[in-house]
């Protein structure tokens, strides 16, 4: 299966993007590209190529959605921001916040 990708508001008025792995493990990555630090998508919420890399949409560059390694374009050496998987609070299991 292929991965899947959707976007999710960031409490600092961010936005992560989120990647589903093959394996059903999760990545986050904040939704800045290392080259010019602009989103990657166009604002439709949509990064994901066909063959399941990440692409910024103002110079193409692509990334490994696993490390979110700049693999080809203008940032090659740079990597996207990973952000910690979201945890359940101790204790309880339950989800707090908004
Ligand atoms: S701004 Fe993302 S590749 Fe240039």
């Amino acid at each position: 299966m292929p991965p899947s990708q959707s976007m999710e508001p960031l409490p600092d008025g961010g936005q992560a993007i989120r990647v589903g792995l093959d394996d059903g493990s999760l990545r986050r990555f904040r939704n800045r590209c290392p080259h010019l630090g602009i989103p990657l998508d166009w604002g439709d919420g949509r990064c994901l190529t066909d063959d399941g890399l990440l692409i910024c949409s103002m110079h193409a560059a692509l990334f490994d959605p696993e490390s979110g390694d700049c693999l080809a374009g203008p940032c090659v050496g740079k990597r996207l921001e990973r952000l910690p998987d979201p945890v359940a609070p101790a204790g309880d299991g339950a989800q707090h916040g908004a």
